[in-house]
């Protein structure tokens, strides 16, 4: 990873280099502190010591020195397909590419694992769409509902937006045909085919 320098007015610079590899156990105090503080703002959903204890394989963790300065969790849902969960940078390290570079990883990592495309639930849309998002109907997107939504306190006024990377443009259309595709990327350039949706309507 890159080096990040802050660029939040009142920031502590972050002059060490930052890097960025699979979390462990001993991340998981940080990783609280981090997602939780966003939760509070309403941004997040809050975690549990036991939830990140249960799921630290899909952690990435990013430091700059010894200090956290990011996370993120790729979550498997099918053979196919996986969530981006628990995305968080902190506050003085935002605007400095700790956010695109861990997406990277878990692009990169869900390359690995043979996956055809990504999701996100999010109140940040303008962000994945950086990273080659587009949004998409959430009813494209597999059982989230079940779990994550059902202890979410906005689960019967969810406003949060349904962004998909697909990775792999040719076995995800031969699994899921028109990907139902709402609405493409913001001014950057998609790194995947906008695909039609099922009956034709773009
Ligand atoms: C959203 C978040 C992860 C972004 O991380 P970051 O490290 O600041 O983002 P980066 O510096 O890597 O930015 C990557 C690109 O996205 C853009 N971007 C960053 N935040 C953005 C936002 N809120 N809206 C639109 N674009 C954004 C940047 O300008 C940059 O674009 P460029 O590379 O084309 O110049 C971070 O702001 C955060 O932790 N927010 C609070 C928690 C949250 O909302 N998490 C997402 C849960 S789904």
């Amino acid at each position: 990873m890159g080096t990040g320098v802050s660029r939040e007015p009142g920031g502590v610079a972050l002059e060490a280099a930052e890097v960025s590899r699979k979390a462990t156990l001993s991340d998981i105090g940080a990783m609280l502190e981090l997602v939780n503080g966003y939760a509070e703002q309403g941004v997040m959903l809050p975690r549990t010591e036991f939830d990140l204890s249960e799921n630290i394989r899909d952690f990435t963790v990013a430091y700059a020195g010894d200090r956290l300065v990011g996370c993120a969790a790729l979550h498997f849902y099918s053979p196919q397909m996986a969530e981006v969960r628990s995305l968080a940078v902190r506050a003085e390290a935002k605007g400095t590419g700790v956010g695109r570079r861990l997406v990277e990883a878990l692009v990169e990592e869900a390359r690995e694992f043979g996956l055809d495309a990504l999701f996100a639930f999010t109140y940040v849309p303008g962000f994945f769409a950086r990273l080659g998002f587009a949004e998409v109907e959430r009813g494209l997107l597999p059982l989230k509902a079940w779990k994550d939504c059902m202890r979410c306190p906005k689960f019967a006024s969810c406003d949060e937006i349904a962004v998909l990377r697909v990775i792999e443009p040719e076995r995800w259309e031969a699994h899921h045909g028109a990907a139902g595709l709402k609405r493409g990327d913001e001014g950057g350039e998609l790194i995947f085919p906008v695909l039609k949706r099922r009956g034709g309507e773009g």
